[in-house]
């Protein structure tokens, strides 16, 4: 276990894996992890589709666009999180949308996402977001039915590469005391 400041600075996006599998329990651990995140009312519009088949990770691969330094990575990790939800939910009262903002699907969808990295991380396994696909393809090739989507795909494996971290925003570029 490591302190929690570190896991946040340390993850990185792992878009190389080695060809060791995921353990159940590590599986089950991240999964937990996404199931204790936040959400509009506490709405959880989440579906997690668990990808292993490797035939059903080459059709995955196949749907990035082009030039997606993730594609090889949906190919060949281990596992492949597919991070679906119910639309019509987050951000709906009595069937009504609350806010500017309409569904506030990709939020929520986002929260469990980084549980799920962070969780992952902290038992040292990599992890990388990746939302530049045919998300329609996906849909097709996972069986989605009518009224949830796909939104991310969430690679996983043990990491064989050691990325450095890309460049932040220093916090004085966007952090605003009282007024913007
Ligand atoms: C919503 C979202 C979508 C992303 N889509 C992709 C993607 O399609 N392909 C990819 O290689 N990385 C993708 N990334 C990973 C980012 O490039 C990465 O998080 C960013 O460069 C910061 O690097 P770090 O995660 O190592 O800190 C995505 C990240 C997020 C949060």
């Amino acid at each position: 276990m490591q302190e929690l400041g570190q896991i946040i600075r340390e993850r990185r996006s792992i878009r190389r894996y080695e060809e060791r599998a995921v353990e159940k329990e590590k599986l089950t651990a991240v999964l937990e992890a996404g199931r204790w995140a936040p959400s509009w009312g506490n709405s959880q519009c989440w579906e997690i589709i668990v990808v292993q088949e490797k035939e059903l990770k080459e059709k995955l691969s196949g749907t990035l666009t082009k030039k997606n330094p993730a594609t090889l990575t949906v190919m060949d990790a281990p596992v492949v999180l597919a991070m679906c939800s119910e639309s019509k939910k987050s951000g709906y009262y009595n069937g009504q949308q609350i806010t500017r903002y309409q569904d506030w699907l990709l939020y929520d969808l986002g929260l469990a996402s980084q549980n799920v990295c962070l969780a992952a991380h902290d038992l040292g396994l990599g992890t990388v977001i990746v939302g530049a696909f045919d998300h329609g393809l996906v849909e097709k090739i996972l069986g989605i039915p009518d009224g949830y989507q796909v939104v991310s795909l969430i690679p996983m494996g043990y990491p064989a590469h050691a990325p450095s971290a890309p460049k932040r925003r220093e916090l004085t570029s966007f952090v605003h005391y009282d007024n913007f």
